[in-house]
């Protein structure tokens, strides 16, 4: 039987690749990177047969050039999509560049919002289909320096949540569904660069006393794209150690 067709975005590192791992034998993946150098090693590594298809979603003609391409490449067995793709540029908001405030909307949301709008109208047509967005604690708790990024993130749960409202209104047989993830401080390039002192100050505020391991989030993900996940729908599951 063909395997299911599933996209995940930023899947060169971190949070992403270790999805693509965890997705890599069940699926046939359409792997996304900003440039496809990015992607070589890890398809090497990954069992089964996979896609690449690249983009910059900082330039909005990118994303829209990206979304026409997956609309050829997607197909019958299209069934999922992870929109794990973000970056967090941060600075106190008042020295934040529009040009850097730009470029996280246009990452972190325009471009999660446009592939879902793509997917949904194939998922409508393959009468099945899951979204993933990847959103973030600070999404809901709000941070510090991240003004703009947390904005971004809670975007991705009401986003999730409205998908989900708007699909049962448009079919009740359609069994498509929206779920957000959001990760608390998991150990990737993003958390990499943050100084000894605000990797303790954060290690306080987590009960499980650690920074998530990215396969912690993929087993996650894997979980709600399945099938046995099909009650979850709307929703916003919190993989963070217990930080508030
Ligand atoms: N790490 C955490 O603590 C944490 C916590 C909460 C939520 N998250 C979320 O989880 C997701 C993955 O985070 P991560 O920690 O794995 O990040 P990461 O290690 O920095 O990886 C980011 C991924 O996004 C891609 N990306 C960055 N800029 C891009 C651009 N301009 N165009 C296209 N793709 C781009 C990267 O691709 P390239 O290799 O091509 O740059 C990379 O694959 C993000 O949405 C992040 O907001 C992370």
């Amino acid at each position: 039987m063909e395997k299911k067709k599933v996209l995940v975005t930023g899947a060169s590192r971190g949070i992403g690749k270790a999805i693509a791992f965890a997705l890599s034998e069940q699926y046939s993946l359409i792997l996304h990177a900003s440039k496809p150098e990015s992607l070589e090693s890890l398809l090497k590594e990954l069992d089964g047969e996979h896609e690449v298809l690249c983009a910059d979603f900082s330039e909005i003609n990118a994303v829209k050039e990206f979304c026409s391409a997956l609309k050829k490449m997607a197909g019958k067995s299209f069934y999922g999509v992870v929109n794990n793709a973000g970056v967090a540029l941060d600075k106190p908001l008042m020295y934040q560049s529009l040009n850097d405030i730009d470029k996280m909307l246009n990452i972190n949301v325009k471009a999660p919002l446009l592939i879902s709008k793509t997917a949904l109208k194939l998922f409508i047509g393959n009468k099945e289909g899951v979204i993933i967005n990847m959103g973030s604690c600070v999404g809901e708790t709000g941070n510090a320096f991240q003004v703009v990024y947390s904005m971004t993130k809670a975007a991705m749960v009401t986003m999730t949540k409205s998908i989900a409202k708007e699909v049962s209104l448009i079919d009740k047989s359609l069994n498509i569904r929206a779920v957000t993830v959001s990760p608390g401080f998991i150990d990737t390039d993003m958390t990499k660069s943050l100084s000894d002192d605000v990797k303790e100050k954060y290690l306080e505020m987590i009960p499980s006393s650690y920074f998530g391991d990215p396969n912690e989030v993929a087993n996650v993900v894997k979980f709600a794209l399945s099938a046995e996940a099909k009650y979850i729908n709307g929703t916003n599951i919190a993989v963070n150690g217990g930080i508030v």
